[in-house]
């Protein structure tokens, strides 16, 4: 991935040192660019992969629509949807524990999915999550 993003930055950044040069156009292309680096860097992040293999069959992470599950846009840091965990707000420490064993958590959750026993790729899956 990182070789992919060093091969085409210098294309963004050239083209958007062109259209900085250039009134209207230019601020609104400087704003793609901008928001298609922001995308590249959280695509690029460990926890993306892990993220698509592992939860978005079940939610949607980057608009507030429920699918098998809730939305986890803004998951870190707000408060838990879903009944009975005890937890009062979806910390990165309350979260870790949730993905290593939601049935132990809650046994008879719909979220039946086997703990991910890694806690690096839990980490990871967190730090992705944030980025929405
Ligand atoms: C098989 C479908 C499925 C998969 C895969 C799945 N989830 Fe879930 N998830 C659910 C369901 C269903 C719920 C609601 C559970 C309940 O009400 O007990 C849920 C609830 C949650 C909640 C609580 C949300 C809230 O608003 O309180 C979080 C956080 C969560 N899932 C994170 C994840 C993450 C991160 C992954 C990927 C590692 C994942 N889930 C994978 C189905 C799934």
């Amino acid at each position: 991935m990182y070789h992919v993003i060093l091969r085409v930055l210098p294309v963004i950044l050239a083209t958007g040192i062109i259209a900085c040069s250039q009134s209207d156009e230019g601020s609104k292309l400087n704003k793609i660019i901008s928001s298609n680096l922001e995308n590249m860097k959280r695509e690029s992040l460990p926890g993306a992969e892990l993220a698509r293999k592992k939860c978005i069959t079940c939610h949607y992470l980057d608009r507030n629509i429920f699918k098998v599950g809730p939305p986890l846009k803004g998951i870190v840091g707000r408060a838990p949807t879903i009944s009975g965990v005890p937890f009062e707000i979806w910390d990165e420490k309350a979260l870790d524990q949730w993905l290593q064993d939601p049935t132990g958590i809650k046994p008879n959750t719909l979220m039946a999915i086997p703990g991910i026993k890694s806690a690096k790729e839990r980490t990871d899956i967190i730090e992705y999550l944030k980025q929405f």
